[in-house]
């Protein structure tokens, strides 16, 4: 069988970036080592880091019962406190976060100093967005929804900057940065969306448009994966949601000849290749 496999699949840049440098710490220190968070949302990951001493830290409580060892921050990254709070407690740390995400932790933190407003647009709950609220001088309003927007009103007489979560979906952001724009605050926009999900989509979208079959691997709750399928779908009737190899059951029409893959944001190239190679000698 012959196979396409999505150029942009599995893990973003910034994410395996962060597994890279748990996976060389835990080698390198065996063990009494500690994500802030885990450092990705995929169960298998996260229990072989487990075997190789790799803890996970769910909360600022959490990292005040540790003691020694090393703290990974992950691609997401953490507020301001955080980093304090490692050091004061003697502890090392080493900071994953993705790049793309510390600039923007930069700009709130320089535009708030300068005494601007910052509006985070973004889903609240949403660790990376804590983090960056976690970075400005005097807290951030969260903008999730257009309405939110509509009912913002900036404090007295302040410039108002705005940046986006990077996973913010490109066209509600232009569209709430408009309504602003038109009731004529004072504003700088700085478009931090970082366009690995977007790339994504666009590539499975098309190899999908073109193959027999498509095989879409990612996390159950996984809600990039999901939208992948949705994409998917859409385009090639036979695209199939699997989480593992053992999810395949395929059972496909002899006149098949082309299938396509991709993978969720937090699917391990290992399980990628493993279903590329059962894919390509089995059918
Ligand atoms: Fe990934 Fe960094 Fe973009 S974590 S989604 S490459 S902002």
């Amino acid at each position: 069988m012959e196979v396409i496999l999505a150029k942009s699949r599995g893990f973003c840049f910034g994410v395996k970036r962060a597994v890279e440098t748990v996976y060389e710490q835990a080698e390198k220190t065996g063990g009494d080592i500690y994500t802030y968070g885990e450092v990705v949302h995929n169960e298998m990951v996260v229990a072989d880091l487990e075997k190789k001493g790799v803890k996970v830290l769910e909360d600022r409580v959490s990292l005040k019962s540790v003691v020694s060892g090393t703290v990974i921050i992950r691609a997401h990254g953490v507020a301001k406190d955080v980093y304090e709070q490692i050091e004061t407690q003697g502890l090392t740390l080493i900071d994953a976060t993705c790049p793309f995400v510390k600039r923007i932790h930069k700009i709130v933190e320089k535009e708030s100093a300068e005494g601007k407003q910052i509006v985070v647009i973004g889903n609240p709950r949403h660790p990376e967005v804590e983090g960056i609220v976690g970075w400005c001088n005097n807290g951030a309003t969260v903008i999730e929804t257009v309405e939110e927007a509509e009912n913002f009103v900036p404090k007295e007489g302040k410039e108002v900057c705005i940046v986006s979560q990077t996973t913010f979906n490109y066209n509600k952001f232009q569209y709430i940065v408009e309504i602003f724009q038109k009731k004529d605050y004072n504003v700088t926009v700085a478009n931090t969306i970082c366009n690995a999900t977007e790339e994504r989509q666009k590539e499975a979208k098309e190899i999908a448009a073109s193959v027999d079959a498509m095989i879409v691997i990612g996390g159950r709750h996984s809600s990039n994966t999901r939208k992948l399928y949705e994409i998917c779908s859409k385009e090639c009737p036979n695209t199939y949601f699997i989480q593992t190899l053992d999810d395949l059951h395929l059972e496909l029409p002899k006149s098949v000849r082309l299938v396509g893959i991709t993978a969720g944001a937090s699917t391990p190239n290992n399980i990628i290749e493993e279903v590329q190679n059962y894919v390509r000698i089995n059918f």
